[in-house]
């Protein structure tokens, strides 16, 4: 798949970001903006039960609401009233019993969203209320009522090498400790909208906020009775989504309601909806054992991991594998036994978020990585140095890394912003007390283990432009941009001069989800190939029409020149108009899947991805002692990108990442039915953001789009664990729980001024 000479330097440089003005200027159309004539609006009936069944329904009475068009409950979808990206246990429409608070019951649509309001309030449900559960490890017992039909055990993914039990035994140092996080919300500004209508040929077109367009034209067409072909998914600008738009959200629902009243309809969720109804992040409980030696190589890890996937598996199958995957971080651990066990609760649904389990992953890892840095005597940054992955070495799956491992770069890139904040730092004022942190992290670019391929197209116009087809959907992270800086390197043009069609069922096909930092090297990786393909098809033509031997021509602006004589030359228009004649075709497909292997059920061994992404971060904080209050003054962030496409847009997840992490760290913390909107639910603001100091670490990754890898993710995971080394560092007092909140940094300072007042005690 080599290309030609091209002259285009699209890579590496920061182009703005597609779309940007007209979302500065406040003209882009959100799913929620759209309006169509007739439109009307549904709204969804929700449970306020964790676990009960529906056994009267009463609708009578909403029918006489002025406005009123329909109440609509599981027995009206025509199709299979199941979905779910992995585990199909969802229902559109509960048909027995519901599982959690914010459950579906019925669809109610009506001609504004008052009416159907009003109409939806005079529904009648009688519940009988069954025993829930809402722990994960006690949903796992006998005594556990049953949530789903085959019980509460969602998977079991396990990671197996070496001998670790002996290892441990044998270990100079060994620290177990427990680590829990918790249910987080995505809080994406943009809440979850769509607006569906029957358009002239029949087809069914769904306008929605969405991180996955060509899955949800399955799921919704499966749920309707449909074939695929006679739905059509159009993504919206979408506001945000960190995983939680992978889901089907309101996409069933109005593609349902549009199908029974036969008008358009157009549904958007309130706040209190999205927090409601929609996937949280799941709160994993760690049980962390590792063993070192003296000389600060890590012999052994031993780790148990519970998640609650709550109500519904959504992707949390994913997130058992690639916790387990993960476990080890990006250490060279030559003997490792890991377990990951998911259960259903009556909890709300925990699914895809930004990191998949990485993120609690991490905080775990890393803390340990400190509490065995200082039983041995050594500086964080060093026990990460001795055992940071490098080419050659063996991960945990057992895959060995050949190229672009830049765990150790990063490092480094950190080191002299390390060293000197250990040398600043000094409290100055009594009780705020000053704490340094750092943490490292390794993440799997794609699907753990399994196939998840991209396809695009790339098309020479007759009017001599080019236009990029693309599924993959932007949601505000910058691929629409990304995909185009590829595309335009490969055929010589500015990025401008490349139009693009992006995510619409009807004129894309699928480039997976935008999901697992997988974009870049696997979509990027598709529109290189289908680029390349037109790249030789135009070298050809021009070979011919200008007499010339290939290697002697390069593309350029939109034209192809001879080297040896750069003013003859023929226009990209020119070769168009000629192809139309002779029938070349001018658009062309481009595939990738990344070279994985799935693992060993048994062991875990195997090659769940082709490539990884690394990163670490250096977080200061400061610490009050007496409030409990922590302010997360700077962090500095070097991630191994492989190569940055376009650098700003990488910093930009950078900046992102660190407040979502910073969020996680500090403050988020889902409780259902009491953190209902953002009011009670605390995510960082712009007052809370630290200094952020991107450093961007390009060691290439052979295999990527000009060498490029992934950010989305990565760019969250060691803000939350580099600020909990930094607060242990400044209280000499940890805290294993997420969100370290007041009352938990508190506690911890109590315990150590305590400790401190005994000491000074016994001095006397
Ligand atoms: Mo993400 S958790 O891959 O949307």
């Amino acid at each position: 798949m080599s290309l030609g000479v091209v002259r285009s330097q699209a890579i590496g440089t920061s182009i703005e970001r597609r779309g940007t003005r007209a979302r500065l200027r406040g003209d882009t159309h959100f799913a929620a903006d759209l309006n169509i004539a007739g439109v009307v609006t549904a709204v969804v009936l929700r449970s306020d039960r964790p676990h009960a069944l529906i056994r009267e329904f009463d609708p009578a009475a909403a029918k006489s609401t002025p406005g009123y068009l329909g109440v609509f409950t599981w027995r009206d979808i025509p199709g299979r009233n199941r979905f779910g990206i992995i585990n199909k246990d969802q229902e559109l429409l509960v048909e027995r019993k519901v599982r959690c608070v914010g459950d579906p019951v019925a669809l109610v649509v009506a001609e504004t969203e008052e009416a159907a309001q009003r109409a939806l309030s005079k529904i009648r449900v009688v519940y009988e209320d069954l025993p829930a559960v809402f722990d994960p490890e006690e949903a796992l017992t006998d005594a556990a009522p049953r949530i789903h039909e085959k019980g509460n055990l969602l998977g079991r993914r396990v990671v197996r090498r070496g001998s670790p039990e002996e290892a441990l035994k044998h270990s100079d140092v060994v620290v177990e400790r427990t680590y829990t996080t918790s249910f987080v919300e995505h809080a994406y500004l943009e809440p979850d909208a769509g607006l569906a209508y029957i358009d002239h040929n029949d087809i069914l077109v769904v306008h929605a906020s969405t991180q996955n367009p060509h899955y949800d034209q399955k799921d919704v067409a499966d749920l309707l009775g449909l074939p695929e072909d006679r739905v059509r998914i159009i993504q919206e600008a979408t506001g945000g989504g960190f995983g939680s738009k992978l889901d089907l959200n309101v996409q069933g629902f109005v593609g349902l309601a549009a199908f029974l009243v036969q008008r358009p309809v157009r549904m958007v969720y309130s706040r209190e909806e999205a927090f409601l109804a929609t996937a949280k992040r799941h709160p994993l409980k760690i049980r962390y054992k590792s063993g070192a030696n003296r000389d600060g190589r890590l012999t052994a890890v031993d780790v148990t991991i519970i998640g609650d996937t709550g109500a519904y598996a959504s992707y949390g199958l994913a997130v058992t594998s690639r916790a387990a995957v993960h476990a080890t971080g990006p250490y060279e651990v030559p003997n490792v036994s890991v377990e990951a066990i998911f259960a259903y609760t009556n909890n709300p649904m925990a699914g895809a978020m930004r990191g998949f389990g990485v993120p609690q992953m991490a905080f775990a890892h890393e803390s340990q990585m400190d509490l065995l840095a200082a039983e041995l005597g050594l500086s964080p940054l060093e026990i990460r140095r001795r055992n940071a992955l490098r080419i050659g070495s063996q991960t945990a799956t057992g895959q060995y890394l050949t190229a672009s491992v830049g765990i150790g770069a990063t490092l480094d890139a950190v080191a002299s912003r390390w060293e000197e904040a250990r040398v600043e730092k000094q409290s100055t004022r009594a009780f705020v007390r000053r704490g340094v942190g750092i943490a490292s992290m390794i993440y799997g670019i794609g699907n753990t283990g399994m196939q998840n391929p991209s396809t695009a197209q790339v098309e020479l116009g007759r009017d001599g432009f080019v236009t990029l087809y693309s599924g993959a959907a932007d949601i505000g992270q910058g691929s629409s941009t990304v995909l185009v800086q590829i595309a335009a390197e490969a055929l010589g043009l500015k990025p401008d001069a490349i139009r693009s069609v992006i995510a619409d069922t009807a004129h894309t096909t699928s480039a997976g989800a935008t999901s697992a930092s997988r974009q870049t090297y696997i979509s990027g990786n598709a529109v290189l190939d289908a680029a390349t393909k037109l790249h030789n098809v135009i070298l050809t033509e021009a070979a011919m029409m200008l007499k010339a031997d290939r290697g002697d021509l390069e593309l350029r602006d939109g034209s192809v020149f001879l080297r040896s004589d750069p003013g003859k030359g023929v226009s990209f228009k020119d070769i168009a108009e000629r192809a139309s004649r002779t029938g070349l075709p001018l658009k062309w497909q481009g595939y990738f899947d990344p070279d994985t292997t799935p693992l060993d059920p048994e062991t875990g061994q195997g090659r769940p991805y082709a490539t990884y992404a690394f990163a670490t971060h250096v977080a200061e904080v400061e610490v009050d002692s007496l409030s409990g209050e922590v302010r997360v003054l700077k962090v500095t962030a070097a991630h191994d990108v492989g190569r940055a496409i376009n650098p700003l847009n990488v910093q930009g997840q950078i900046y992102s990442g660190v407040a979502m992490g910073l969020g996680l760290a500090l403050m988020e913390e889902f409780h259902p039915g009491v953190t209902e909107s953002l009011k009670d639910y605390h995510i960082a603001t712009a007052a809370d953001m630290p200094a952020v100091i991107p450093i961007i670490v390009e060691d290439p990754e052979p295999t990527g789009p000009f060498g490029a890898k992934g950010v989305g993710e990565p760019a969250l995971i060691p803000t939350a664990p580099a600020i909990a080394n930094a607060v242990a560092d400044a209280l000499s007092a940890r805290v294993y729980n997420l969100p370290m909140n007041l009352e938990r940094v508190l506690k911890a300072g109590i315990s150590v001024r305590s400790a401190e007042k005994e000491k000074s005690c016994q001095g006397y």
